[in-house]
């Protein structure tokens, strides 16, 4: 007797970006740079900043309901919320748990992983297991940051370069061939120090000085992180289409994760896509970490860049160091 495979896919959408936008310009009067430094080493033109009162599960409910929405799912649906985000509310709660309970997930399991901005692809991946495995029916997992909160605006190095969003995904099984096809998971602790968040946990409990010290702040050796990019973006593209025994003439459309539309062009460059066959949106929100790969995946859907069976190929690094590729044949979920 065959053994049918269970496959998860993405069966609803939704994202979120707070209203103030901050320009180049508006960040030339904050620290000592410029509109063409930034442009030409970034590609970032503008990021959204959430406002004073909004915390990142206020980001995270917003996108979720609305992928809620898109999905045609009641939130008592839910058997599992995934928060994936590096600014947590609070240390505990998981934002998760708050997330949970704001929906009304009231038949839902919640739980936060930290991940870097890989985390909302290793969040898919977990969720998707789940699904494969027959221990839940429908998983929401959110990518929510409000990064503004850990930046340290006197550091021109780190400050330019992010901003506040949040992208949320419905998942659940979908038939026939389509679906997450493979996923390939990746990390490397001992680069952990090359962008981190030093203070605040067990190592460096908050103290006056480690506040003085701006040590509740990302810090990052950008140019040793830019090296590893290139490689991980690469990498976990291959890996994912060899585990799923692709090439990368098979890929329809890349969303990469968007940090800096270098190393987005070089992971296009690599896997022989034209940029019109991959997700940019860096050059409006920054580098949103794990919102930014479910916000560039909103826009693609909406402007028709992805259809009914293409092959999508998600990837993306960030601290830990980690990286993550994911494949996922698409099913056209508005079509049924
Ligand atoms: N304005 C003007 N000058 C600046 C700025 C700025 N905002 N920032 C840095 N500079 C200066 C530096 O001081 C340096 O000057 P120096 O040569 O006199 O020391 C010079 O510009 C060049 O600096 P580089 O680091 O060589 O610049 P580079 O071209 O590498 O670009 C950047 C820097 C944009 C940070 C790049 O290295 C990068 O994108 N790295 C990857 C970062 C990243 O993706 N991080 C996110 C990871 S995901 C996550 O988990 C959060």
């Amino acid at each position: 007797m065959g053994c049918e495979t269970i496959r998860a896919g993405i069966v609803g959408v939704g994202t979120y970006a707070p209203e103030r936008v901050l320009t180049n310009a508006d960040i030339q009067q904050i620290v000592d740079t410029s509109d063409e430094w930034i442009r030409t080493r970034t590609g970032i033109l503008e990021r959204r900043l959430a406002s004073a009162d909004e915390a990142t599960s206020d980001l995270a409910l917003t996108a979720s309901r609305r992928a809620l929405d898109d999905a045609g799912v009641r939130p008592e649906e839910l058997d599992l919320v995934i928060a994936a985000t590096n600014t947590p509310d609070m240390l505990f709660p998981a934002t998760a748990c708050l997330l949970q309970d704001r929906l009304g997930a009231a038949n839902a399991g919640a739980f936060d992983l930290l991940a870097g901005c890989t985390g909302f692809i290793y969040g898919v991946a977990v969720g998707a297991q789940f699904i494969a495995a027959g221990t839940a029916r429908t998983v929401l997992v959110a990518g929510a940051e409000t990064l503004s909160r850990i930046l340290n605006w006197r550091d021109r190095n780190t400050c330019v370069l992010f901003g506040d969003a949040a992208g949320s995904v419905v998942l659940r099984r979908v038939p026939g061939d389509r679906g997450i096809l493979a996923t390939a998971l990746g990390s490397d602790g001992s680069g952990g120090h090359l962008l981190q968040l030093p203070a605040g946990g067990s190592r460096q409990p908050a103290t006056a000085e480690t506040v003085e010290r701006n040590l509740h702040c990302l810090t990052m050796n950008g140019r040793e992180v830019f090296k590893f990019a290139v490689r991980a973006m690469e990498d976990g593209a291959n890996e994912v289409l060899r585990r799923a025994g692709m090439t990368g003439a098979d890929v329809d459309f890349l969303i990469p994760h968007q940090a800096n539309i270098r190393i987005i062009e070089h992971a296009a460059k690599k896997m022989k896509l034209p940029m019109e066959r991959v997700a940019v949106n860096v050059d409006r929100y920054g580098n949103t970490s794990t919102a930014s790969i479910p916000l560039a995946l909103e826009e693609s859907l909406h402007s028709g860049k992805i259809k009914d069976g293409d092959n999508v190929v998600m990837v993306g690094f960030g601290a830990g160091l980690t990286w993550a590729g994911l494949l996922i044949k698409w099913y056209d979920y508005k079509k049924r």
